[in-house]
C-alpha cells in the first residue's frame, strides 16, 4: 500500500442525503426536453446508467473504505454513500416512468450493466476508485452548469428538472469525498489522468450508443429541429462541450482538488430558493 502523497482537504459542507419525492406521474411525454427527442434522450441514457454507475461508485470506495481511520472522513464516506445509493433510487424510479412512456431506460440499464462489468473485468481496487474520482469530475462540472447556465434546462419538464437539480446539488456537496480517499489511499496523479482520458471515450461513445438504442427501440425518427436543438446544447457556442472544455482540463493539474472551485453558494442558494421553499423541510442537525 502506498503512503498517503498529500494532506486529505476535507469538505467543507454537510454531506448527508436527503429523502425526495418527485412527482414522476407529471411527465406526461417522453420528449420531455423542450420537445426535442434527442435532447430527451441523452438525459434518458444519463438516467439510465446512473443506477448501476452509482452502485459502482460505492463499491470502489468502500473498497478503500478499512483504511480510513479519521472520522470526520468516515462520516463524509458514509454521506457519499448515502447519497449516491438515493440517487440511484430516484434514477431508477424515473427510468420506470421514461420506459412507460415509450424510451426503454430500464432495458438500457440492462445493457449499460453489461457494458460495466466488461470494462471492470480484472481492475484492481485502486484503478476502480480512480474511475470513480473520474467520474465524480464530470458530473460535479456538468452538475455545476445545471445550476449556473438559466438555458441549459431550458424547455424541460419541471419534475425532471427539480429531479436535476437535486442531484447536482449533492453532486456539488460530495464533489472531494472519492477524490480525498484516493488521495489518502491510493495517491497517485498519474492514474487518476489515465483513468480519466479512458473514462471520458468510453463514456460519450457509450451515451451514443444508448441514444441510438432509445431512438431505434422505439421507432423514433428525429426531425430536423430536433437534431438542430440538441446540436446547439451539446455542440454549439453555448453548448456542453465548450463550456464544459475549461473546467475538465483542470482535473490534470497537479495540484488539483475539487473544492480549488467553491461554488458552495449553489448549494445554499438550492436549499433556500427550492428545497425548503418546495418541500417544507428545514435541515436537521
Ligand atoms: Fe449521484
Ligand atoms: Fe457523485
Amino acid at each position: 500500500m502506498s503512503m498517503p502523497s498529500q494532506p486529505v482537504n476535507h469538505t467543507p459542507v454537510d454531506v448527508r442525503p436527503r429523502r425526495m419525492q418527485f412527482p414522476y406521474a407529471n411527465v406526461e411525454q417522453r420528449a420531455f426536453f423542450d420537445n426535442n427527442v434527442l435532447k430527451s434522450a441523452y438525459i434518458a441514457a444519463l438516467s439510465a446508467t446512473f443506477p448501476a454507475g452509482e452502485a459502482e461508485f460505492i463499491h470502489s470506495v468502500r473498497l478503500h473504505q478499512k483504511q480510513v481511520t479519521d472520522p470526520e472522513m468516515q462520516r463524509q464516506i458514509r454521506g457519499f454513500i448515502g447519497q449516491e445509493a438515493h440517487h440511484s433510487k430516484q434514477h431508477r424510479d424515473f427510468n420506470k416512468v421514461l420506459t412507460t412512456l415509450g424510451f426503454d431506460a430500464l432495458g438500457v440499464e440492462k445493457v449499460f450493466e453489461k457494458d460495466l462489468a466488461k470494462s471492470l473485468r480484472g481492475r484492481d481496487a485502486r484503478t476502480r476508485l480512480a474511475f470513480t474520482v473520474g467520474f465524480e469530475h464530470q458530473t460535479a462540472i456538468l452538475a455545476h452548469e445545471f445550476l449556473t447556465n438559466p438555458n441549459i434546462l431550458r424547455g424541460m419538464d419541471d419534475t425532471i428538472a427539480s429531479l436535476l437539480r437535486w442531484h447536482a446539488v449533492e453532486e456539488i456537496e460530495h464533489k472531494s469525498v472519492a477524490f480525498d480517499l484516493y488521495m489518502s489511499c491510493v495517491g497517485d496523479r498519474k492514474l487518476l489522468w489515465r483513468t480519466q482520458k479512458l473514462a471520458t471515450a468510453l463514456f460519450s461513445a457509450r451515451t451514443a450508443k444508448y441514444m441510438m438504442l432509445l431512438l431505434w427501440w422505439s421507432k423514433t425518427i428525429p426531425s430536423w429541429r430536433d437534431i438542430r436543438g440538441y446540436y446547439q446544447f451539446m455542440f454549439g457556442k453555448e453548448g456542453l462541450v465548450r463550456r464544459l472544455r475549461g473546467p475538465y482540463g483542470e482535473y490534470f493539474r497537479t495540484d488539483f482538488h475539487p473544492w480549488q472551485h467553491d461554488n458552495r453558494d449553489l448549494v445554499t442558494q438550492w436549499k433556500e430558493k427550492e428545497y425548503q421553499a418546495q418541500y417544507d423541510v428545514a435541515e436537521a442537525g
